[in-house]
């Protein structure tokens, strides 16, 4: 044995030993280090992904228009025009591109997105990135928010209640939804997203059953529900894992506030998107920081927010069910309300309801979209399209036409005249008053709308402009295996259901394409009412009357989409012809005066305080300050800025600080117009639970008219209340 060779390897036995035992601890230690910053970094992913990443970027910007005398747009009540601000509207902008391809998804706090805004915004952005953003791989999409300025429509029904093409109206939307383009294209950076679905109860409800009852009871028997519930969240990451936005999908009309209302208003879907944005970018004030949290519309078509149903508002007896019209007072009186006991506690049960769901989707979202993007677009002339009903038959669209229960509205804000849901039959007396004003539905539309009894055959009505869109946008955007369908309306429950299946059958058959999840985004590119199924149609309530290119409408975009999704699949979607191009109407009427000079009462200023704060409040309290004001038409482009300031007074600084502005949900700027051109601001903050104690004030500012001479002359103004004590005792 040689005792060197075995001290020496018995040396270099422990040498090895001590060099793997460091190795090891080394290892150990790394390992430990990159599981723990991972940990840290990558809070949902456990395993880095092995796909390209996209490229990702989300803007948001002010979009809100002049609050003040223009009618909102959605209900169509002559009355119930803007004076005043609750919650802003924004555009919130998705950009992703794969390196190849590049698609934008924007979703805008507006009723609809009608034809003339997006040709505007189509073409300012064309002037700022040429060929970059196009009518293919863009897609505008409202929100379907009831409380929004109307005004921007270049078809005749809509300039009616709109009290014309309102030029300021239009200027804020287009310069808001660009900007909000502006700010997702400056923070593109690669990224990756990731999905979650899931059910929301308890937040929407069919307002025409018996609609949906009509459809084949084999179809209706494989869904449990008569609304979709499912909520689909995209979480947008950089790529440290840390989230930059969220988009979601929920099918729920926005009209928590009803036609009563005359504050601009983000309703239920702009609140869940505040809430979200709070929750993202602590500290900041409403509508800032860098989070985008876009809730988009989907097939909301017959999906009330107001979960408690119609009743007869004046004798609490429920609505016949047929025609919701209630004994006394008819149509008018069958309203659906809750879950809150007022709107405004509605709106802010049902926005809260779908923040607390997506949000809890964006935590569980770990299903990572991958693969490449595609964009497929057509015009179609949707009163052209020959519809195969089956082997044998063919059918065709119709020219645009409304039905008679159209003018009954709906349980969320019905009509005023004596028009019920449901009718099949004319009424002879509205039928003669329609001919002698604008002229009788010829035979042929009659006939194709059949067994729609038409009020008005908008589609041969076209002076000083056609009164309905002949022309809409068709496009699907996809994005790994999710597929996003704009929708030119509101369709139903059942068409959104028909939509999908049609459209994720056709992927799936792609090679590309695995288990797609489709959604629909409603309210899309152009404005054309309801799409309601053939079946649905037949009963001809609000939607089916509503469904303005007659009973085959869906069957025709089942055809236009399932074709695209083809192309998508096939990866021809360049060759798709484009369809014809939609008109652009130079000459557009303006309804609406000029904002009059501003008086005041005498012996007063503008700004100065008519009714006084109180000295004290406690949390929950409401305070209420009035001013002397000026039409807030006369404050020009209001985006980025504010009518409201509520301040704390910071004892560290000695200074003023910024808590609420008129965005925010806890205040309510109304304006008041008196009959002599006076007006006044009413200023309200509900203290929230998290208001800190201290010395508060609430600041107004506005701009009002003057003439001199034969010139106008706009000056700012702005006034504060006293200070006032926020206090947490309770003093008995
Ligand atoms: C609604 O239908 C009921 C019967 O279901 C009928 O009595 C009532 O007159 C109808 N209302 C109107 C306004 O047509
Ligand atoms: C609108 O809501 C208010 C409560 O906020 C309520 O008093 C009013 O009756 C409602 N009107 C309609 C038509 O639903
Ligand atoms: C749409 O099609 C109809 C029927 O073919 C035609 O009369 C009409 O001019 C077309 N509309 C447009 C804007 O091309
Ligand atoms: C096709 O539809 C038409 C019209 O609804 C119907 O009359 C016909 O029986 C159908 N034919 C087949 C083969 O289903
Ligand atoms: C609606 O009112 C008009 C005028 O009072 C009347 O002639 C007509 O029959 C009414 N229609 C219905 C359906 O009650
Ligand atoms: C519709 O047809 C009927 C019967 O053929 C005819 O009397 C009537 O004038 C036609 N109406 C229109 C608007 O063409
Ligand atoms: C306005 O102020 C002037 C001067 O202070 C005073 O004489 C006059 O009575 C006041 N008028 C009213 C209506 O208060
Ligand atoms: C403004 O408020 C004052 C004080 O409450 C009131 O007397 C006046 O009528 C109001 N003016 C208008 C236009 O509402
Ligand atoms: C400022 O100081 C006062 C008096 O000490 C106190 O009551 C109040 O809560 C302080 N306010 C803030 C915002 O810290």
């Amino acid at each position: 044995m040689d005792v060197r060779r075995v001290l020496c390897c018995g040396l270099s036995c422990l040498l090895v030993f001590k060099v793997l035992i460091f190795l090891t601890v080394a290892a150990v230690t790394v390992t430990l280090i990159t599981l723990l910053t991972q940990a840290i970094t990558y809070p949902y992913p456990t395993v880095p992904s092995q796909d390209p990443p996209y490229l990702i970027g989300v803007g948001r910007a002010d979009c809100t228009g002049p609050p003040a005398d223009i009618p909102l747009m959605g209900y169509a009540v002559p009355q119930q025009t803007a004076a005043g601000i609750h919650t802003r509207l924004f555009s919130r902008a998705f950009i992703v591109d794969d390196g190849h391809k590049r698609v934008v998804f924007i979703t805008a706090d507006i009723g609809m997105v009608s034809q003339r805004l997006r040709l505007e915004v189509l073409k300012a952005l064309q002037v700022k990135y040429g060929t970059l953003y196009r009518q293919d791989n863009v897609v505008l999409s409202g929100t379907h928010t009831h409380g929004g300025p109307a005004g921007y429509f270049q078809y005749t029904l809509f300039i009616i209640t709109s009290k014309g093409y309102v030029k300021p109206a239009v200027k804020a939307l287009v310069d808001g939804i660009v900007q909000s383009v502006d700010r997702a294209h400056r923070s593109i950076r690669p990224g990756r997203i990731y999905m979650s679905q899931g059910t929301l109860e308890d937040s929407s409800l069919n307002r025409s059953p018996q609609s949906y009852l009509n459809n084949p009871q084999k179809e209706r028997d494989r869904y449990e529900t008569n609304t979709d519930k499912q909520v689909v969240v995209l979480r947008l990451t950089d790529l440290d894992g840390d989230g930059v936005g969220m988009l979601s999908w929920f099918a729920v009309h926005a009209v928590s506030m009803n036609y009563t209302n005359q504050m601009i208003s983000s309703d239920n879907m702009g609140y869940a998107a505040y809430l979200l944005e709070q929750d993202k970018n602590r500290g900041s004030l409403p509508g800032k920081g860098p989070f985008v949290a876009g809730f988009s519309s989907s097939n909301l078509g017959d999906v009330s927010p107001n979960t408690r149903g119609p009743v007869c508002a004046n004798t609490g007896l429920p609505c016949d069910y047929l025609n919701s019209s209630c004994p006394i007072g008819g149509t008018k009186m069958c309203q659906a309300y809750g879950p809150g006991e007022d709107m405004f506690e509605s709106t802010r049960l049902i926005g809260h309801n779908i923040y607390k769901k997506a949000k809890e989707l964006y935590g569980k979202a770990d299903w990572e979209v991958t693969g490449f993007l595609h964009a497929a677009h057509q015009w179609v002339n949707m009163t052209d399209v020959t519809v195969q009903i089956n082997s044998t038959h063919t059918a065709r669209t119709c020219k645009p036409a409304l039905g008679h229960s159209f003018a009954a509205g709906t349980t969320d804000g019905g009509g005023d005249l004596n028009f019920t849901q449901g009718a099949v039959e004319g009424d002879p007396f509205w039928d003669g008053i329609r001919n002698a004003l604008v002229g009788e539905p010829s035979n042929e539309t009659q006939e194709c709308h059949r067994p729609k009894p038409i009020l008005f055959s908008t589609g041969e009505m076209s002076w000083p402009v056609p009164w309905h869109p002949e022309i809409v946008d068709v496009q699907i955007i996809t994005i790994g295996s999710v597929a996003v369908v704009a929708v030119p309306g509101e369709m139903t429950t059942m068409s959104g259901r028909r939509i999908r299946e049609a459209i994720k059958q056709e992927l799936d058959s792609g090679s590309s394409f695995e288990d797609t999840t489709v959604v629909i985004a409603g309210l899309s590119n152009t404005y054309t009412h309801y799409i309601t199924t053939y079946e649905e149609y037949q009963i001809q309530r609000y939607e089916g009357a509503s469904t303005i290119y007659g009973p085959h409408t869906l069957g025709a975009y089942l055809q236009k989409y399932t074709n695209l999704a083809r192309a998508i699949a096939q990866g021809t979607e360049s060759e798709l012809q484009r369809g014809p191009e939609p008109p652009y109407f130079a000459k557009l009427p303006n309804l609406l005066p000029a904002a009059p000079v501003d008086k005041k009462p005498v012996n007063s200023s503008f700004g100065q305080v008519l009714e006084q704060v109180l000295p004290v409040y406690r949390v929950g309290d409401v305070v209420s300050v009035t001013f002397v004001a000026g039409n807030p038409r006369h404050s020009g482009d209001i985006r980025d800025k504010t009518f409201v300031t509520v301040e704390v007074f910071q004892n560290t600084s000695s200074s003023w600080e910024v808590v609420h502005t008129d965005a925010s949900w806890e205040t309510r700027f109304h304006w008041v117009k008196g009959s002599n051109r006076e007006s006044n601001a009413t200023v309200e903050w509900h203290i929230p639970a998290s208001a800190q104690q201290g010395s508060y004030r609430i600041q107004h500012f506005g701009h009002y008219k003057k003439m001199v001479g034969f010139r106008p002359l706009i000056t700012a103004y702005q006034g504060s209340s006293d200070v006032f004590a926020v206090s947490h005792t309770y003093y008995y």
